[in-house]
């Protein structure tokens, strides 16, 4: 038997070095009740429960499943073909419907749905909209409408690519109500990037704001989409429509033959509008993410198995209550997957408020998030390991000037948390009252997949703890056999679960190749990991060419594809860094092309480059012009080499001095 241990990312090497980390918070009475009382209330009951999601989870999504609203039953839980579920099967409902409507039919039409904080404060003064479920019915159908008006119909793709306004939920929950699918842009993406996904889902409709406002500045949307589109005629695919929502007022050009203003289309459509019966296995979104080729993935995920997961994993991991007080926010953007399930669709079905902010963490000032926390009374908080360590940074006055005693418990997810960071946020923010769920996820998994319960696990700074209901999550080696504690492995699900992703959008033997090959009949998380001798999870890392920067998955083959496409490079090679705030920074290995002359300037033109290509999260922090790169015998990039001179130098010094690496390879030796 060869076990293959996982190459460990640099952002997990602080994890790995946690193997002694011996502090455990146990949950407390007082958490349970101020939570409102637990759900899941003990490590044993716990146990209980998740062993029998594993032995009957026929028996156990039923029963979870029973508390959404169907238009019609299901003829049976799960169908499992493997790589291939269905759950729910025969059943139709429409996640609109139990999200909003259901709320207003049973006389919660007043209640705050959507709470939403603008970023600017001009004079101090902040833009909060408080929206009902009343509210959002209307608006969600008169939208949905508007899209029927403009040919939209059940099965097509919507691309969404709007700042984070409140519209943005609307327009995806107005989507889903007609049975479009959804494909949300991040709206820091440049206009490849829309250019690539809307050819990917063959998506002819695209609603964009103006503008969206960032650290005071604004972000010229509406232009991007301009470009787009412009680049899309010339590969011979026409979009019909953009709906453009007037954010920020900044000049655009106005194209009468497909730009529809959204508030004059909207002002003219009916407020009702019925919901379309959606069977469990529709397509509900595409999602796209990094992978470790050039081209971005474009996941799935069907209705009934991510309606039924998202809403009732963020109940049991947020110990969510209806009419006790809770104010919800998660500061993720709605363009991740983190802002889907948990401002958007998890949330709503629980009928507790979601707080949706616009902006940067930092403006106008450094204490902006607690700011907001005291004024709107937020009860649970889910943010990032970076964002906590760029808090950390900022200082500890911020959080201390206001009032969080309102916070009952705080959440992270994204990439691995550091001790220091987990500590931090507890004493500072949570002031050693609130448990924290450090939640274990993917855009592919739907939802929470490894995490505590906060009235149930004891929690240890760094661990994501054990796997959530209806997951059989497990450290492997290459065969699939289970690996002893304490030796790191494969992450892999052995079995299926409501919100997994249905595929990749056009791409079945991606779908195969990437999460079904490598370990027979398991789902691959791509993320090494090991489990400890409480059988705690502790995540090293990715396995493959993805880096985690700030939470946020890249590809380095997308960096180094955007790299060569700049007439100065002939080769590049990207590998992650550790870095402070990041977790993970992006090291660039450049060769460049013979007329080309290495200075501090190309460099910055080349990470200006790169953001044109991918956006500003995908900017090198360290570019290395080389002579070329190192190689094997057969011709592959010695990444470990690249990995180790990226990690074990000061980036700012020596920067535009030409290596030559085959000194170091024969050292070395090609054992890559
Ligand atoms: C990858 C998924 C799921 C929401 C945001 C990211 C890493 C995510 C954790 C965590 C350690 C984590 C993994 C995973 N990751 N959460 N709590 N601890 N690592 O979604 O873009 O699909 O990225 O993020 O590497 O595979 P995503």
């Amino acid at each position: 038997m060869s076990i293959t241990p996982p190459t460990p990312s640099p952002a997990s090497a602080s994890v790995v070095s946690l193997l002694k980390e011996d502090r455990v918070f146990a949950p407390t009475a007082a958490q349970a009740a101020s939570l409102g009382g637990a759900y899941c209330g003990s490590l044993d009951e716990y146990r209980v429960q998740h062993a029998r999601s594993l032995a009957d989870p026929a028996g156990f999504w039923a029963e979870v499943a029973a508390d959404f609203e169907w238009f019609t039953p299901w003829t049976s839980v799960v169908e499992w073909n493997c790589p291939d579920a269905k759950w729910f099967v025969g059943a139709t409902t429409n996640i609109c419907h139990n999200a909003v409507d259901r709320h207003v039919l049973d006389g919660h039409g007043h209640e705050v749905a959507i709470i939403w904080e603008g970023e600017p404060m001009p004079n101090g003064v902040p833009e909060v909209r408080h929206i009902s479920y009343g509210e959002l019915l209307e608006d969600v159908s008169r939208c949905a409408n508007a899209l029927k008006s403009l040919g939209v119909v059940k099965g097509d793709v919507v691309t969404l690519y709007m700042g984070m306004v409140p519209e943005l939920a609307v327009a995806m929950l107005a989507c889903a109500r007609i049975g479009a699918a959804h494909s949300v842009i991040f709206g820091g993406f440049p206009a490849p990037a829309i250019v690539d996904r809307m050819l990917d889902a063959a998506s002819r409709v695209i609603i964009t704001c103006d503008g969206a406002w960032r650290r005071g500045s604004v972000v010229a949307l509406k232009q991007n989409v301009d470009h787009a589109i412009e680049l899309l005629a010339a590969a011979g695919h026409t979009v019909s429509h953009s709906v453009v929502l007037r954010r920020t007022d900044n000049d655009i050009t106005w194209n009468p033959a497909r730009d529809v203003c959204w508030k004059e289309l909207n002002a003219t459509m009916s407020s009702e509008c019925e919901c379309e019966a959606m069977d469990s296995e529709d397509l509900l979104f595409l999602l796209y993410t990094s992978g470790s080729t050039g081209k971005p993935k474009g996941i799935r995920h069907s209705v009934g198995g991510y309606m039924v997961y998202t809403a009732f994993s963020a109940q049991q991991t947020f110990n969510l209550r209806a009419s006790c007080g809770q104010v919800f926010w998660c500061t993720a953007d709605i363009g991740w997957v983190t802002g889907h399930s948990y401002i958007v669709y998890g949330i709503l079905p629980n009928r507790v408020p979601t707080l949706m902010y616009e902006g940067a963490p930092n403006f106008p000032g450094d204490d902006r998030f607690w700011e907001i926390i005291a004024r709107h009374r937020v009860t649970h908080l889910y943010t990032a390991p970076t964002a906590i360590r760029a808090f950390m940074k900022w200082g500890d006055e911020h959080p201390a000037k206001h009032d969080l005693s309102t916070l009952k418990l705080l959440g992270s997810v994204g990439e691995p948390i550091n001790p220091e960071a987990w500590m931090w946020y507890r004493e500072h923010i949570g002031h050693d009252a609130c448990p924290i769920v450090d939640t274990f996820w993917q855009t592919e998994t739907g939802g929470h997949v490894i995490t505590p319960l906060p009235c149930a696990t004891p929690t240890v700074p760094g661990s994501c703890t054990l796997p959530f209901f209806g997951i059989d999550a497990a450290v492997v080696d290459e065969h699939g056999n289970e690996l002893p504690a304490n030796t790191g492995g494969l992450l892999v699900i052995r079995k299926p679960w409501p919100a997994m992703l249905r595929g990749i959008h056009g791409d079945r033997a991606r779908f195969i190749d990437t999460y079904w090959s490598r370990v027979e009949g398991m789902y691959l998380a791509g993320d090494g990991a090991r489990r400890d001798d409480r059988g705690y999870f502790w995540i090293m890392g990715r396995i493959d060419d993805v880096i985690n920067v700030s939470g946020h998955r890249l590809g380095t083959m997308e960096v180094e594809s955007a790299l060569v496409s700049h007439p100065a490079v002939v080769e590049a090679a990207v590998v992650g860094m550790p870095h402070d705030i990041k977790g993970t920074g992006i090291a660039a290995f450049v060769s460049l092309a013979p007329t080309a002359i290495a200075s501090d300037a190309l460099k910055a033109a080349l990470r200006e480059h790169v953001a044109g290509v991918l956006g500003p999260i995908a900017k090198p922090d360290m570019i290395r012009f080389t002579q070329s790169l190192p190689k094997t015998r057969s011709g592959k990039i010695m990444r470990r080499l690249l990995r180790d001179v990226a990690a074990g130098r000061d980036s700012n010094q020596d920067t535009t001095t030409l290596e030559d690496f085959a000194v170091l390879a024969a050292l070395r030796g090609n054992d890559e």
